[in-house]
């Protein structure tokens, strides 16, 4: 199942960057308001950890945002990796490179905190748990869960709404077909949940101060805190 989910996202390294604005319609709203969400001072000399980090789309927002941050990017797939390492080239030094199943493997470290975008949809329900439980683990005093993803429609209407308006949105864009087959290839990986769903597992993982930040059809910004 996970190697599938890697193989898709090797294959697509090569060209991702270009298509993620037609894809993720609210794009820069979007990535912004994760970063947003990181209670830190711009100079703070921050840890940070991106699940699923890709091509470092989300980790260069948060690079931006935190000049002195420190930040980790796992994920499956070396090519996105590969992507990644490309576009920090001038500052590797900042930076380091996990090839990871972060819902199989243990998580490690210590980190202000865990961000992630649009890649833990691609866990089941029960995976998404128990990856709530591990990044609490990992978090210093304080630290913080930011995850900014595509939710689950609460009804049925409301993901065939959601749905409707992403393809209506993403063909105003002027995406092409070859990236529209592309993307919807790699949605059949997906396993989303709600966002009620997942703020009762971060909960129970032990997470407070729960929010939702940003929410534009089924792409959401959530998390929460460590508290001892
Ligand atoms: C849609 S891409 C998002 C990449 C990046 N975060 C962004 O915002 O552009 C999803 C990424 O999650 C990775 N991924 C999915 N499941 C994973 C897992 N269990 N462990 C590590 N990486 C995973 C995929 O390889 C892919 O690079």
């Amino acid at each position: 199942m996970r190697a599938g989910t890697g193989a898709v996202f090797d294959g697509a390294a090569a060209g991702y960057d270009l298509a993620r604005r037609q894809l993720v319609p609210p794009f820069d709203d979007f990535y912004r308001a994760a970063v947003r969400a990181i209670p830190h001072g711009r100079e703070d000399d921050i840890r940070v950890l991106d699940l699923g980090a890709g091509t470092g789309l989300l980790s260069a927002f948060v690079a931006r945002a935190f000049p002195r941050a420190r930040i980790t990017l796992a994920d499956l797939s070396p090519r996105m990796l590969d992507v990644a390492r490309q576009r920090f080239a001038d500052e590797p030094g900042r930076l380091e490179l996990r090839v990871m199943d972060y819902a199989e493997e243990p998580l490690f470290g210590e980190y202000d905190a865990v961000v992630s975008a649009l890649s833990i949809h691609h866990l089941d329900a029960d995976e998404k748990r128990e990856l709530f439980r591990k990044v609490y683990g990992i978090l210093g005093e304080g630290g913080m869960f930011v995850n900014a993803d595509q939710v689950l429609g609460e009804t049925p209407e409301t993901e065939a709404r959601y749905r409707e308006a992403w393809l209506r949105q993403v063909r105003e864009r002027g995406v092409s077909e070859e990236d529209l087959s592309a993307a919807l290839v790699r949605m059949r990986e997906d396993k989303m949940s709600t966002l009620d769903e997942q703020r009762a597992w971060l909960e129970e993982a032990g997470f407070r101060r729960i929010g939702c930040w940003y929410k534009d059809y089924s792409f959401a910004v959530y998390g929460g805190y460590r508290q001892d």
